[in-house]
C-alpha cells in the first residue's frame, strides 16, 4: 500500500559504536509520525541495529544482498542470513552498486526475485546519470531500468516493492533535483507502470526521491503529489538532520 517513507541509507559509514550512538539519538528524538522510518546500516552492524530497534517504530534494512540461497560466494550475504537477524527489507540497485560493483539490470532482477521469494520488502533504486539527463535521455534510461529490473514480476509482487528514484547527478553532490524535476519523473514512473500493469499498481506503489535531500529542501520535495518520501544519504548520518527530514514529511 502506498505510504509515506523516510529511509536513511548509511552506506559505508558508522562503526558499531557510532551506529549505537546514532540509533539511540534517533530513538530519543523520533517524533510521532505516520511515515515509515527505515535505516540501513552496514552489514556488520545490522544485527545490533535490529536488536536495538526491535520494539521501536524504526525499521532496519540491508543495503544489498546476493540472489543465491547459500554457497561459494565469498563476501556475500543471503536473504536467509538477513531474515535470521530479523531484517526483512533490502535496498537493491543503488547507483553506487551499479557503478562501482558492476551490478547490471539482469543481476538486479535476480536479486529482486530472490528477495521476494523470501517474502522480503525491496527498495529498488534507479536513476539517470548527468550525461543522460543533459542529452534528454533520462526518461528512456529510467524506463529501461524499471523494465529490466522489475517488469518481469507478477502483479501481486508489487505490494512488496518501494521505488527510489535517485538521479545519479544529485547523489552526494549537494545538487538536488528541483521539486518539479522530481515530480515530473515520479509522474512518468507511474505512467510507465500503468502501461506495463495497471493504474492501481501505479497508484499504490510508494516512490521515494533520493539525492541531496536535506532539512532545507525536504518539505518542498515531499509536497509534490507523486513523491512519497525520501531515501536519504549524508543527512541520515546526523540525527538532527534526519529527524528534521522526518518532520518535513
Ligand atoms: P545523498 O543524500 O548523500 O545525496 O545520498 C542519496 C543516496 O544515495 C541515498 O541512497
Amino acid at each position: 500500500m502506498r505510504s509515506k517513507i523516510v529511509a536513511g541509507n548509511w552506506k559505508m559509514n558508522k562503526n558499531l559504536s557510532e551506529t549505537k550512538a546514532l540509533l539511540s539519538e534517533l530513538l530519543e528524538k523520533l517524533p510521532k509520525t505516520e511515515a515509515k522510518v527505515i535505516v540501513a546500516p552496514t552489514y556488520v552492524n545490522l544485527e545490533s541495529a535490529a536488536r536495538i530497534l526491535q520494539s521501536s517504530d524504526i525499521k532496519v534494512a540491508a543495503q544489498n544482498m546476493h540472489f543465491a540461497k547459500s554457497g561459494a560466494y565469498t563476501g556475500e550475504i543471503s536473504a536467509d542470513m538477513l531474515l535470521n537477524i530479523n531484517v526483512d527489507t533490502v535496498i537493491i540497485g543503488h547507483s553506487e552498486r551499479r557503478a562501482y560493483f558492476g551490478e547490471t539490470d539482469d543481476l538486479l532482477a535476480k536479486k529482486v526475485e530472490a528477495a521476494l521469494a523470501n517474502n522480503m520488502q525491496v527498495i529498488f533504486c534507479f536513476g539517470e546519470e548527468l550525461e543522460e539527463r543533459k542529452s534528454g535521455n533520462h526518461f528512456n534510461v529510467v524506463e529501461s531500468q524499471l523494465k529490466n529490473g522489475l517488469f518481469n514480476l507478477p502483479a501481486e509482487a508489487w505490494q512488496h516493492i518501494v521505488l527510489a528514484y535517485e538521479p545519479v547527478w544529485a547523489i552526494g553532490t549537494g545538487e538536488t533535483a528541483s521539486p518539479e524535476q522530481a515530480q515530473e519523473m515520479h509522474a512518468f514512473i507511474r505512467k510507465t507502470i500503468t502501461e506495463a500493469y495497471d493504474t492501481s499498481i501505479a497508484n499504490e506503489v510508494s516512490i521515494l526521491y533520493g539525492g541531496s535531500v536535506k532539512p532545507s529542501n525536504a518539505q518542498e520535495i515531499f509536497s509534490k503529489p507523486d513523491v512519497d518520501g525520501g531515501l536519504i544519504g549524508g543527512a541520515a548520518l546526523v540525527a538532527d538532520d534526519f529527524i528534521a527530514i522526518i518532520k518535513a514529511i
